[in-house]
């Protein structure tokens, strides 16, 4: 048996028996067994955002990250065990195992030595652990797809027959969504974002694999002649190759060593040779398109990957039973980020442009779909709504709101500069409005950064600056601003003069 065969069915072994012992016997019987299996993993995170990744993974995986200096990235360890619950972090957009990691890479003077070190370099580089959990991580890929296909035709047949429950029994074999094992998964990870992905990456493997045999395990197993790339991302001045040089010659010698076979689009393995100055990262990628696109279907001209929106959310820190409003929501990105993630807040998504409403509101309506159909049964919904509206008069009581967070027209491609003087100035004062004097607080991102710094200077009694995060928003500088609401009350501009009352 293979030591990546056998890493994959200590996994799926011990995932079998889950049902009769308690969760933490088995992570103690995983870690026993898999020991020898840790790995570093590398991340792509949206860039400014690399701390708020980094908490995340101390929280959900326990373990310390790394800081890249090549700004969008992160490094942590961890144990093939951990792998589902990787792919469950909200802030990460790539996900890669690192084969190994240079610090300082001395670089020769000319390109055909640099180049000709790289040749030599393949076979040199510790492959074996970082190939067998990317073959776990297709594995789990395989299962995911196929379990898919499965709860889409039940649910498909559920409607057919309109049997509802007893057809479930009846199918028992196939069905997950209902089986003990599966619950039991989803009371350890109470949070739903985990219960979600977790129920799926882990939980398919666990299920599939009570009627698998051993046979269709090892096919899955066997070594085969694997199709791949190489993919060179560099940055920095000093280099006397092109990233295309490197990734040419780097990979012909990983195909001579492995007798991979190159293939550029239809590739199963994808090796990164990652070069910042005098760092060289080589790794495997374990995500073939970015986990920020996890909440869309319907997108719009400035839609927000959810991975920022999920920084954008987290620098507020949203307590429970918190009203999370995104006054100018678009697609909807921030706020049903947030239903997801906090679903134990209140969200609300407006915008004033009717087309943005509708996406917004289908975007909600394909996600409540997609649970639905992974959980083989009716959902419970989101806490989140949808609602045409002017930012500039909210249908909101005054003070009604702990937290704003939102995506501002940068006045390029949404709006115009112009608008953005009289735009910023008063919704910043419709915003300090519904905010809870106190305690309310507002992230908000715009590129625009002279206009919001000028609208929030005639403001200052009413928010106090915390906080600035530099983005980049495809290939903006933009800024994040972490506001907090001031104990001031509000008095609406008419009422200063003894006009209206406030509302
Ligand atoms: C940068 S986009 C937001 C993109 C969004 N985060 C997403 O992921 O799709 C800014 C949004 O502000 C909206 N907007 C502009 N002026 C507004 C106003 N007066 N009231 C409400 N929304 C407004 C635009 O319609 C646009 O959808």
């Amino acid at each position: 048996m293979s030591n990546t065969q056998e890493a994959a069915d200590q996994l799926l072994d011990v995932n079998l028996h889950e049902n009769e012992r308690s969760q933490r016997e088995i992570e103690s019987d995983v870690g026993k067994k898999s020991e020898h299996l840790c790995v570093t993993i590398g991340a792509t995170v949206p860039t400014g955002f690399e701390q708020t990744a980094a908490d995340e993974v101390r929280e959900k995986l326990g373990s310390s990250c790394r800081i890249s200096k090549d700004r969008g990235k992160i490094y942590f360890d961890i144990a093939v065990e951990s792998l589902a619950q990787v792919h469950c972090l909200r802030s990460v957009d790539n996900l890669f195992v690192v084969v190994q990691e240079f610090k300082d890479y001395q670089f020769k003077n000319t390109k055909e030595e640099v180049l000709k070190d790289f040749e030599e370099l393949a076979e040199k580089l510790p492959w074996s652990d970082p190939l067998k959990v990317w073959q776990i991580n297709t594995s789990f890929k395989k299962k995911k797809t196929k379990r898919k296909k499965i709860n889409q035709n039940s649910s498909k047949e559920k409607t057919d027959n309109g049997q509802g429950d007893e057809s479930d029994e009846k199918d028992g074999k196939k069905k997950l969504g209902n089986s003990a094992s599966d619950s039991h998964i989803l009371d350890y990870y109470e949070n739903p974002a985990i219960k979600e992905e977790v129920s799926t990456l882990v939980g398919d493997v666990l299920a599939s694999c009570k009627d698998e045999t051993d046979e269709s395990l090892r096919e899955e197993t066997e070594p085969q002649v694997w199709k791949f790339r190489v993919t060179c991302n560099r940055a920095g001045e000093k280099h006397c190759f092109t990233s295309n040089e490197a990734a040419r010659d780097f990979g012909g010698a990983v195909q001579d060593y492995f007798k991979w076979k190159a293939d550029m689009t239809n590739f199963d393995v994808e090796v990164l040779l990652n070069i910042h100055d005098n760092e060289v990262i080589i790794g495997i990628a374990l995500t073939e398109e970015s986990l920020h696109r996890r909440n869309i279907t319907h997108f719009g001209p400035t839609t927000l990957r959810s991975t920022l929106a999920y920084g954008m959310l987290r620098l507020c820190e949203p307590k429970p039973t918190d009203i999370i409003v995104d006054p100018m929501c678009g697609t909807g990105a921030i706020p049903i980020e947030g239903a997801t993630e906090w679903s134990n807040c209140y969200h609300i998504a407006g915008d004033n442009n009717p087309l943005a409403v509708n996406r917004a509101s289908n975007n909600i309506s394909s996600l409540l779909t997609k649970n639905q159909i992974k959980e083989g049964k009716t959902s419970w919904g989101l806490p989140i709504d949808a609602v045409q509206w002017d930012i500039c008069n909210l249908p909101l009581r005054t003070g009604s709101v702990d937290i704003i967070v939102t995506d501002m027209p940068f006045g390029k491609r949404m709006g115009s500069k112009k608008r953005n003087w009289n735009l910023y100035p008063a919704c910043l004062q419709e915003m300090s409005r519904v905010c809870r004097p106190e305690t309310g607080r507002a992230v908000l991102l715009t590129q625009d950064k002279k206009c919001f710094t000028k609208a929030l200077s005639g403001l200052g009694h009413m928010w106090r600056k915390v906080h600035t995060v530099w983005v980049n928003i495809g290939g903006l500088h933009a800024a994040v601003y972490l506001l907090k609401r001031t104990s001031q009350a509000f008095v609406h501009p008419s009422e200063q003069d003894g006009g209206r009352h406030p509302r």
